[in-house]
């Protein structure tokens, strides 16, 4: 070994030793004949300390250098409190220079104003810096965790293939061109999800793995082109079995990185969620529930709102707690922009101070609407009432976006708190307005739920599924679903769905063959890695929890991926590139 400590590791209860270190130099501070130095490794920094007839040895030293000393372990004068080493230094005795550095293009510190593109440019130098490093080794802890529980209890690790079939997640695939096959391609998968059933049917009982998956879709703080999921699908059990399992697991791994007791998951069904929070991701730190104040105004003279009752639309609406004062009409104006990107044709508002409603609406309240308000809403002086009248959708997905912003901008949200709630009771099918059609809420192979499946082709409205999402703070963590496991089910489905039997066919026999041969009760869990670590994390950027990541535009700034390839290798592949 070129050392006999890390950079992370003496105490005071080391002084008197002799040690040895290696690693990058952080920081040098040359007081003419005594030379102080940060070193640096992935466990923490040092500081070694170069006397009188040292430091001429390293004045031509620089950061970034990598370097090996050795020398005592002593107590500092003044202990740096900011270090875990901070009480001791090290007096060189012996130094040699390991490598050289350029300057680097960025600094390498915590806190950083070097542009993104930069540092995933150099992401090798980004990596140098604890805020990356620690949340790749927090990642290795929670992936660490992972394994540990699902092995306790039965659960084996079983890797699936890369090149492979499109799979039914939704997203465009990535295409790999065949070289042997030319004309033909193999899919990266956007999950293992027809694998992992495949396992089942294999009879492995319980799988799991960490699985890489790939996804050609438009990207956001929250996506990658290639991310990773913690696959998990268990035979001959439940949703109160698999709802156990992934709460267990979130404990443990809670309890280990946070120190923090978790309480038991709450539970919402899609149609709760939507219509009180206006989101199936809703972040349950706060409040500001949306209302649903459509029976108030059945007998409503306000054009708009009768309009829009008549057309089966809704009138919804959330409560500021003393929140009039604090709106002036600007405020109220970026609002109502808020809402309408989000469809909303506008915002009304009504203000509720000394007993008096004043407000876009005010003069066509009636006194029953005005008494409904106060009790319905349990009104109180100053309180700000916040409307949306549109269709159902509309007007819940506006108002839900407006609550997350009121949340954020009003700082109702506890930082410390972590809100997990099951979302259940999916919709089995929505409908598409670009491809005019029902498409799966979920993935075609997930069940509807038994009292709906005389709907699946008469009624696909109102027909739900056995999917369920677990939500954290606002973010979709995970999704799954009880599969259908059953042939004439699946048929049904695919029907429903508009895709022929053939089609069908084409595109999951092989998977649909399996079912002959004794498929069994089956269900499981996809959970974003990269979420549940950027949660564990406080960061928002799903970057930060990536080595090497892509930009939103997918590009790997630092390999220079995706890049073009030779004539002669395109050739192979039997591909001839369209002029632009
Ligand atoms: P789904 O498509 O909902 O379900 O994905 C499961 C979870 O994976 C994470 N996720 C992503 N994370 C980062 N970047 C992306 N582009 C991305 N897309 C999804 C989310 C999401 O909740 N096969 C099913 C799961 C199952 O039914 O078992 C599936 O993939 O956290």
């Amino acid at each position: 070994m070129l050392r006999t400590h890390t950079c992370g590791e003496l105490r005071k209860e080391d002084c008197g030793k002799r040690v040895t270190l290696v690693g990058w130099v952080a920081k040098r501070r040359n007081l003419g004949a005594i030379c102080f130095m940060d070193l640096r490794d992935r466990y923490g920094i040092t500081q070694i300390t170069f006397n009188e007839d040292k430091s001429e040895l390293v004045k031509d030293v620089r950061n970034e250098y990598v370097i090996q000393v050795s020398g005592i372990v002593s107590l500092k004068d003044t202990p740096n409190p900011k270090l875990a080493t901070g009480e001791v230094e090290v007096i060189v005795d012996s130094y040699k220079l390991i490598n050289i550095a350029k300057t680097t293009p960025m600094l390498i510190q915590d806190e950083t104003d070097a542009l993104e593109d930069l540092r995933l440019k150099y992401r090798y130098l980004d990596i140098r810096r604890s805020p990356i490093k620690d949340r790749l080794i927090l990642r290795d802890k929670v992936t660490t965790i992972v394994r540990d529980f699902l092995h306790e209890l039965d659960f084996i690790e079983v890797e699936t293939p890369i090149l492979s079939k499109s799979t039914p997640e939704g997203a465009r695939d990535y295409l790999v061109p065949s070289r042997l096959y030319n004309g033909r391609f193999y899919a990266l998968p956007q999950s293992p999800q027809i694998y992992k059933q495949l396992l089942m049917i294999a009879g492995m009982d319980r799988y799991f793995q960490i699985a890489r998956c790939f996804r050609d879709e438009d990207l956001r703080a929250d996506r990658q082109p290639e991310f990773t999921q913690i696959d998990v699908e268990m035979s001959f059990g439940d949703e109160e079995d698999i709802f156990a399992i992934t709460e267990g697991m979130m404990k443990a791994i809670f309890n280990k990185v946070k120190g923090v007791d978790l309480k038991p998951f709450e539970r919402l069904s899609y149609d709760e969620a939507m219509s009180t929070y206006g989101s199936d991701k809703p972040d349950l730190r706060f409040g500001l529930k949306i209302n649903d104040l459509s029976k108030i105004f059945v007998n409503t003279e306000f054009s708009i709102f009768k309009n829009c009752l008549e057309n089966e639309g809704l009138i919804k609406a959330i409560k500021v707690d003393e929140g009039a004062p604090k709106f002036s009409r600007k405020d109220l104006d970026k609002l109502t922009d808020h809402v309408k990107l989000y469809g909303a044709k506008a915002l009304a508002y009504l203000k509720y101070q000394n007993s008096e409603f004043s407000g876009s609406i005010a003069k066509y309240l009636n006194d029953d609407e005005k008494m409904a308000l106060i009790s319905v809403l349990a009104l109180k002086d100053n309180d700000l009432i916040l409307i949306v009248a549109d269709e159902k959708k509309v007007a819940e997905i506006s108002l839900g976006a407006l609550r997350s912003k009121l949340g954020h901008d009003l700082g109702l949200i506890d930082k410390t708190q972590y809100h997990f709630v099951w979302i259940t009771d999916f919709p089995m099918f929505e409908y598409s307005k670009s491809e005019e059609r029902y498409v799966a809420c979920h993935h075609p192979f997930t069940a509807p739920k038994d009292e709906d499946v005389d709907k699946l082709l008469n009624d696909k409205g109102h027909c739900y599924s056995r999917a369920y999402d677990l939500v954290l703070n606002g973010y979709e963590l995970l999704s799954g679903s009880v599969r259908i496991h059953d042939q004439d089910m699946q048929a049904k489905v695919f029907e429903a769905l508009g895709l022929s039997k053939e089609e069908a066919k084409e595109k999951f026999g092989f998977f649909l063959e399996a079912f002959e041969y004794g498929a069994p009760p089956h269900l499981g869990v996809g959970i974003g890695l990269e979420r549940l670590v950027m949660l564990l994390s406080d960061t928002e950027n799903i970057k930060d929890v990536v080595a090497f990541p892509k930009t939103a535009s997918a590009m790997d700034l630092m390999a220079k991926a995706p890049s073009c390839v030779d004539q002669n290798q395109l050739d192979d592949l039997g591909i001839k590139v369209k002029a632009e």
